[in-house]
C-alpha cells in the first residue's frame, strides 16, 4: 500500500491551531498537530512533506519563549511559519523582530509574486493579530507582502523553503487564505491531495481486517456518530462484532427505533439493545438536582453494559470512538481533558477485553461525518444534533418522571419537524425542547388550565464552547408555539430562550 503524506502543524500554542490543522486537511493532506516540544528526530522521523509552525501568545525574545532546534529549519523540510512562527523563523535565522506593532483584525495585504501567492490577488483583505513583527529580514530572505503597517507581511527564502506570513491565511477572514495555503501544501510541498475519507475508509477497514480478523469485538453504540462510524468501520472489517446499545428511556422521540433500524436491519450488525428505561427511572425517582442526575444515569449505564458484557464474556477488543481533538487534548496535556462522556468514560473498567481499538483518533468531527456518508451510513445518524449522554434526564427540570419523558419527546418531536419544515435544520447547530418545572395558568376552551412552561433552545455555534440564540423567524416560533400547545397535553404556555453562551450554557439542566 502506498504510503500516506503527512504534514507536520507545530503548536507554538496559538489560538487558531486546531483550526489550521482542519484547513490543511480539508486541501486533502494529512497532518498531525504536535507540541513544539517534540523532538526534531521524532518530528523528521514522520518523513513530513512540510511543516507549519503555527502562530503562539509568546515573544521570540522572551527567556521561556517556545523554541525549536536549529536542525528543523536546516533540514530542508519546507516550512511555512505563520504568525509568531514567521517572527520565529526570522529569530532563528538571525533576523530581527521587533516589538509593539499591534495590529488587530482586517488589513489590506499587497502581494508580490511567489509560490505561495499563486493566482493570488495583488490586493486583498487580511487577518492580523499580532504585537511584534519581523523588522529586519535574516539573509537570503526577501519580503512578498506588505500591509500599510506591516513592513514584512510575508517573507521567503526559496532555496531553503523556508516561508513565513504574518498575517493568519487560516481564518476565514483572510480572503485568500485558502488559496495562499493550498499554494504552500501543492507548490512548495508538492502535496499529492491523497487524504481523502474514501481512501481512509478503505485503509482503515483493511487494517481492522488484518488486526483483528475473527477475534471478537465489542461496541457500546451510544446513537451518536462517533461510535456510529467507528462501529460500522469495524463492522465491516470483522465478523465478530457484537454492539451493545443501553436505551436510557431518555432518548428522544423515535431515536431507539432509528438505531436499532439502521444498525440491525441496514447495516446487518449484531446488535444487542437493551431496554433500560424502568431501571432509570427508578433510580432518579424523587432526585431533583441536576449533578445528581447526571451522576446516576451515568452510573446506572455502566451497571447494565457491565452486566450485558458479563453475558459476552470474554472479548478481544473494546472498540471506542475517541477522535482526534481528544488525543490532540490529552496529549498535550494542557488540562489533559479526555472525553468525559459518560457512557463511553468508565467502559473499560468493567469489560474483560485485551486490547482498545480507536478507528477514529486521527479524524476531526467534520471529517468522521464524511466518512460515514462514505461507508454508507444515513443523515440521520451522521448529522446527528450533539446531545448529552444523559439524555432527557436533564432536559426535564426536577423530577424525572415516565409522564415527563412523554410530554417532553412529544414537544421536541413537534419543534424539530417545524425546524427541519422551515429548511432550518442545517444552520441551526443545536435545538431542543425543555421541560421546566414552573407551571401557569392558562386558558383552554371554556377551562382554566395549570399546566407546565415548555422551554424551546436553539443556537448557533461551531464546537458548543461559545453559542449565539438562533434568529428563529416569528412565524416559524408561532407556528412551533401554537403546535406545541395545541398538541402536547401537559403545557400550556412556551417560552423561547434568547440567551447567548457565555453567559449562559447551552443546556438548561
Ligand atoms: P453546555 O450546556 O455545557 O453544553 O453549554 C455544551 C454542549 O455539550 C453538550 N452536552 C453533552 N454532550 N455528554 C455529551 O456528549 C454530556 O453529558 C453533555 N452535556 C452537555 C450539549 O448538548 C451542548 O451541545
Amino acid at each position: 500500500m502506498e504510503t500516506r503524506q503527512t504534514l507536520i502543524v507545530l503548536d507554538f500554542g496559538g489560538q487558531y491551531n486546531q483550526l489550521i490543522a482542519r484547513r490543511v486537511r480539508e486541501h486533502n493532506v494529512y497532518c498531525e498537530l504536535l507540541p513544539y516540544t517534540t523532538p526534531t528526530a521524532k518530528l523528521l522521523e514522520k518523513k513530513p512533506i512540510g511543516i507549519i509552525f503555527t502562530g503562539g501568545p509568546s515573544n521570540t525574545y522572551d527567556e521561556s519563549a517556545p523554541k525549536v532546534e536549529k536542525e528543523l529549519i536546516k533540514s530542508g523540510v519546507p516550512i511555512l511559519g505563520i504568525c509568531y512562527g514567521c517572527q520565529l523563523i526570522a529569530d532563528l535565522e538571525g533576523g530581527v523582530v521587533g516589538q509593539g506593532a499591534r495590529e488587530y483584525g482586517r488589513q489590506k495585504l499587497n502581494v508580490s509574486s511567489s509560490l505561495l501567492f499563486d493566482g493570488v490577488k495583488k490586493e486583498s483583505l487580511c487577518w492580523m493579530s499580532h504585537t511584534n513583527y519581523v523588522e529586519k529580514l535574516p539573509d537570503g530572505f526577501v519580503v512578498t507582502a506588505t500591509t500599510p503597517t506591516c513592513p514584512v507581511a510575508a517573507m521567503e527564502n526559496t532555496a531553503r523553503g523556508l516561508y513565513g506570513v504574518q498575517f493568519h491565511p487560516e481564518v476565514m477572514h483572510t480572503e485568500e487564505g485558502e488559496k495562499i495555503l493550498r499554494n504552500f501544501l501543492y507548490n512548495v510541498c508538492g502535496a499529492k491531495g491523497d487524504w481523502t475519507m474514501g481512501n481512509f475508509a478503505s485503509r482503515t477497514i483493511s487494517a481492522l481486517k488484518e488486526k483483528i480478523g475473527d477475534k471478537k469485538v465489542l461496541c457500546a453504540l451510544s446513537g451518536g456518530v462517533d461510535s456510529a462510524v467507528a462501529a460500522t468501520l469495524v463492522h465491516k472489517a470483522c465478523p465478530n462484532l457484537i454492539c451493545v446499545y443501553v436505551d436510557h428511556g431518555l432518548m428522544r422521540k423515535n431515536e431507539t427505533e432509528e438505531i436499532v433500524r439502521v444498525f440491525r436491519d441496514e447495516q446487518g450488525m449484531n446488535l444487542i439493545a437493551v431496554d433500560a428505561g424502568e431501571r432509570f427511572l427508578k433510580k432518579l425517582k424523587g432526585v431533583t438536582e441536576p449533578e445528581k442526575k447526571r451522576k446516576i444515569i451515568g452510573a446506572e449505564f455502566i451497571k447494565v453494559f457491565e452486566e450485558e458484557a458479563k453475558k459476552i464474556g470474554a472479548v478481544d477488543y473494546l472498540v471506542q470512538g475517541t477522535i482526534y481533538p481528544d488525543v490532540i487534548e490529552s496529549g498535550l496535556g494542557a488540562g489533559a481533558k479526555i472525553k468525559s462522556h459518560h457512557n463511553v468514560g468508565g467502559l473499560p473498567d468493567v469489560v474483560d477485553f485485551k486490547e482498545i481499538v480507536e478507528p477514529l483518533r486521527d479524524l476531526f468531527k467534520d471529517e468522521v461525518r464524511a466518512c460515514g456518508f462514505e461507508i454508507g451510513l444515513p443523515s440521520s445518524i451522521v448529522m446527528r444534533q450533539p446531545f448529552p449522554g444523559p439524555g432527557l434526564g436533564i432536559r426535564i427540570i426536577g423530577e424525572v418522571t415516565a409522564e415527563k419523558v412523554g410530554i417532553l419527546q412529544e414537544a421536541d418531536w413537534i419543534f424539530r419537524e417545524e425546524i427541519a419544515k422551515a429548511g432550518l435544520d442545517k444552520e441551526i447547530w443545536q435545538y431542543f425542547a425543555v421541560l421546566t418545572n414552573v407551571q401557569t395558568v392558562g386558558v383552554m376552551g371554556d377551562e382554566r388550565t395549570y399546566d407546565r412552561v415548555c422551554g424551546i433552545r436553539a443556537v448557533t455555534s461551531v464546537d458548543g464552547m461559545t453559542a449565539d440564540w438562533a434568529r428563529i423567524p416569528y412565524d416559524v416560533l408561532e407556528i412551533i408555539s401554537s403546535r406545541i400547545v395545541n398538541e402536547v397535553k401537559g403545557i400550556n404556555r412556551v417560552a423561547y430562550d434568547i440567551t447567548s453562551k457565555p453567559p449562559a450554557t447551552i443546556e438548561w439542566e
